[in-house]
């Protein structure tokens, strides 16, 4: 893991600094009550080195207990760029207000679902739709939205993941449709609306004859029924060394963006009776860190020997950040501004997997960090102000919103001529 690294080389240089404080103590000590007795100073000298070694031990212990060095602002190094999103991460920085925000109106966008459209299911406050990201060391272009269609001209760009990734393919279809006069040039292909459970949306946009496409594959790995001769409470299982078998319709792409995360809890699998199966044996016991874990490297294998690396640029989001709350992270409750601390909020195990993996594959792939900003936004959720009001939901985002910030960065990365990749 990148923080972990950055924990040991922290705690070693802190080390080092105390090393030579006491050092050079114990070198006064030795000069001036010392000065004519070698032997004497040979054994001071051991048993300070035994009792270094044995302060560095519990040191070395303590930091690895307690990584309390963790930097806030973790960088990445990148790679042949000179443009300026790639100059710095602009996964970390700050919210701060802004007045020209929202980008667009989710109740004149026929692409944004009732769901996710606060205004309409009764939020009355708006603050929350005016919220800017700042990276910390510099800027995320303007959105300009001719200029960014144009550059899309002919390309088909691919979101594949769950009700995340829906989410941003919505915002993203807003966003574009900004710079569309003739609101009927954009059309889904099939004629289909925007449901939970479909598994293929495609938006045309023919002026431009630029395709958005969205595939819904909550795990990326193939669902599969329970096998034969299974204990009773198997009623499913997630193959994981299957890639999810709509994936030949996704290689055709100049962009891909993946996402998943959400599905990966007991509650998603294990209380609904699916369990882990690879081959032809079923993983009974296996945990969902390490399932998520085997399965992204299934995809890694798809990823390496199916996308062509000179058409398709490949990106992967990491975990977007709900803000359940209580003992058991089961209450939610929308605040009306961002927290100002993110309470843990910026971590997320899947997240650390994602990069961990991510960064060892040879063909380069962006990672979306948007665990860290996501953190803040406890104000962002749709709650009650959903198409399901009875329950609040911390996990989904209302639109406009939190998404629209993820495409303001994915589309400088699309457009910029240089991959960004987490080294
Ligand atoms: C958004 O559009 C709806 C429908 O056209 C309109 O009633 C509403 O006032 C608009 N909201 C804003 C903030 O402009
Ligand atoms: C990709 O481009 C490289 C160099 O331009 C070329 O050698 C290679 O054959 C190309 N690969 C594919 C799959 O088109």
């Amino acid at each position: 893991m990148l923080g972990n690294f950055e924990v040991e080389q922290c705690s070693f240089s802190k080390l080092r600094q105390f090393h030579e404080r006491v050092l050079s103590f114990s070198d006064r000590f030795v000069k001036i009550h010392c000065k004519h007795c070698v032997s004497e100073s040979i054994s001071a000298l051991i048993v300070i080195g035994l009792f270094l070694s044995f302060l560095s031990a519990v040191v070395c212990t303590y930091f690895h207990v307690f990584p309390i060095y963790q930097p806030a602002v973790r960088t990445y190094t990148v790679h042949e760029s000179d443009d300026l999103v790639a100059k710095c991460n602009v996964f970390y920085g700050k919210w701060i207000p802004d007045e020209s925000y929202p980008l667009y109106n989710a109740s004149q966008c026929p692409f944004a679902e009732r769901g996710f459209d606060c205004v309409v299911n009764g939020r009355r406050d708006r603050g929350y739709q005016k919220w800017r990201w700042q990276p910390k060391n510099c800027e995320i272009p303007r959105f300009n939205v001719q200029e960014i269609l144009g550059k899309l001209h002919g390309k088909r760009i691919v979101f594949v993941g769950d009700s995340l990734s829906r989410t941003q393919w919505e915002s993203m279809i807003c966003l574009l449709m900004q710079g569309v006069q003739d609101k009927r040039n954009v059309h889904e292909i099939n004629g289909n609306k925007i449901t939970k459970r479909i598994r293929f949306l495609g938006v045309y946009f023919s002026s431009y004859n630029l395709r958005i496409d969205f595939y819904r594959s909550v795990f990326l790995v193939q669902p599969g029924p329970a096998p034969r001769h299974a204990p009773k409470r198997v009623k499913s299982t997630v193959k994981l060394d299957k890639l999810d078998d709509m994936s030949k319709e996704w290689i055709d792409s100049d962009f891909l963006i993946f996402n998943s995360g959400h599905w990966w809890t007991p509650t998603k699998l294990f209380d609904m009776g699916c369990y882990f199966q690879a081959g032809r044996s079923l993983k009974l016991g296996m945990g969902i860190t390490s399932a998520f874990r085997t399965a992204l490297e299934t995809w890694v294998s798809w990823v390496e020997s199916s996308v062509n690396r000179n058409r398709t640029r490949v990106f992967f989001r990491t975990f977007e950040s709900s803000h359940w709350i209580g003992r058991n992270r089961n209450k939610c409750k929308v605040t009306r501004r961002p927290w100002l601390k993110t309470k843990g909020r910026d971590h997320s195990r899947i997240s650390d997997i994602i990069i961990d993996v991510v960064k060892k594959m040879t063909t380069p792939v962006t990672v979306l960090h948007v665990t860290p900003m996501g953190a803040f936004r406890s104000d962002a959720h749709v709650g009650t102000w959903s198409d399901k009001q009875s329950v609040a939901d911390c996990s989904h985002w209302c639109l406009p919103g939190v998404p629209d910030t993820w495409n303001e960065i994915l589309l400088s990365m699309m457009l910029s001529k240089d991959v960004v990749t987490v080294q």
